[in-house]
């Protein structure tokens, strides 16, 4: 059986394969309420009949004002939570876990009414100035992921993961080109933790569950200013040390420049192994691993402890059956007898 495809406890989970959908934002709240509607259950637990062993629902907002546009899913009321529940019990009935990716815009936060951002440093001319963010902000802000992790654990979800990715608020925090705060926030790279660090005992309360970290550990900054491998290898170290179960090890996303980069089959898997090499808890390898072959060659080698399929899943809900078949799997059990009928003409 193939590592890939065989069950496995990690990370505080117990999964039945080690593909995981990484969370894709759908811009499907066409209300602008924030609430689960009938195309998410669709869309979440056809991946769910496809066998996928983890879903991260996509980047999820903790506040109005830090949703990426007003399309986005919210957890920022009460109210989000029977719509999240709905969604959790269906797809545990179809039998696979579901997390969720709880996040803020910060200056990327396209439709906010207030834009908030470690420093006045604007994304681009079409985003806008943000807001520097106030102590008082700092603290409110902070206090929300601790409520949407409260609410998550409400509503049912197996893990919750903080986006700390792709230039959103989080991230924001802990590059230097977006925080030239002077007070204890800013300067030092132990300052630009600081965000993080001081919600993460109450987060981790507040859900009582496994709560992962994504990250972007480059910015492909061409100017020499954004942090080094090493550093993001001791903000891993950090997270371990405060009790993050997984880093989820994306890049990019903080600068509006397209990176001059060559985009290859499993692109970012280097720097899933730069973390692995500075942390004992697991990562996650993400970016064109759509080849089921190439996955478990990714496994079988340790360079990572879990799969993300992202465009691929979108593309084709039964991706893990295909990966199956491919891998020669023979133990891998398809939903139920009709869709097992399916696979033969
Ligand atoms: C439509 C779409 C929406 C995305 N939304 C999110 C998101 O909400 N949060 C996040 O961290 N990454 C998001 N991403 C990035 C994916 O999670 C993933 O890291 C990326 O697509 C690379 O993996 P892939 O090559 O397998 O697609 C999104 C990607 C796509 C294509």
């Amino acid at each position: 059986m193939s590592k890939l495809l065989t069950p496995v406890q990690i990370a505080g989970l117990s999964l039945k394969n080690r593909v995981v959908m990484p969370p894709m934002c759908m811009y499907e709240v066409k209300n602008k309420d924030g609430k689960v509607t009938d195309f998410h259950l669709a869309h979440y637990g056809a991946r769910a009949i496809g066998q996928v062993g983890l879903i991260i629902v996509e980047a999820t907002a903790v506040q109005p004002d830090g949703r990426l546009t007003d399309q986005d899913l919210g957890i920022w009321s009460d109210d989000h939570i029977p719509g999240l529940k709905r969604l959790v019990d269906a797809v545990h009935a179809l039998g696979s876990q579901i997390g969720i990716q709880l996040g803020h815009g910060g200056r990327k936060a396209q439709d906010a009414k207030v834009k908030l951002a470690p420093s006045a440093i604007a994304y681009n001319e079409e985003y806008g100035m943000p807001e520097a963010m106030m102590l008082t902000d700092i603290k409110t802000t902070q206090q929300a992921f601790v409520q949407a992790a409260a609410r998550a654990k409400q509503a049912g979800f197996d893990m919750i993961e903080l986006h700390g990715a792709h230039g959103y608020l989080i991230n924001e925090f802990l590059e230097p080109l977006t925080n030239q705060r002077e007070d204890e926030y800013g300067g030092s790279l132990e300052n630009r933790y600081r965000f993080v660090k001081e919600m993460l005992p109450d987060v981790k309360e507040a859900f009582g569950g496994p709560v992962w970290m994504r990250l972007s550990l480059t910015a492909y900054d061409q100017t020499g200013q954004q942090n080094t491998i090493e550093e993001y290898q001791q903000i891993g170290k950090w997270l371990e040390e405060d009790g993050i179960d997984c880093i989820d090890v994306s890049t990019g996303g903080l600068l509006d420049t397209t990176p001059n980069i060559p985009i290859f089959a499993g692109y970012q898997v280097a720097y899933t192994q730069k973390m692995k090499e500075a942390v004992s808890i697991p990562v996650t390898a993400v970016g064109l691993i759509h080849e089921p072959a190439l996955a478990e060659y990714i496994l079988q080698s340790d360079q990572a402890d879990l799969i993300e399929v992202g465009r691929a899943l979108i593309r084709n809900s039964n991706w893990v059956v295909d990966a199956a078949k491919m891998l020669h799997d023979k133990n891998f059990a398809i939903y139920n007898n009709s869709y097992q009928r399916g696979q033969l003409d």
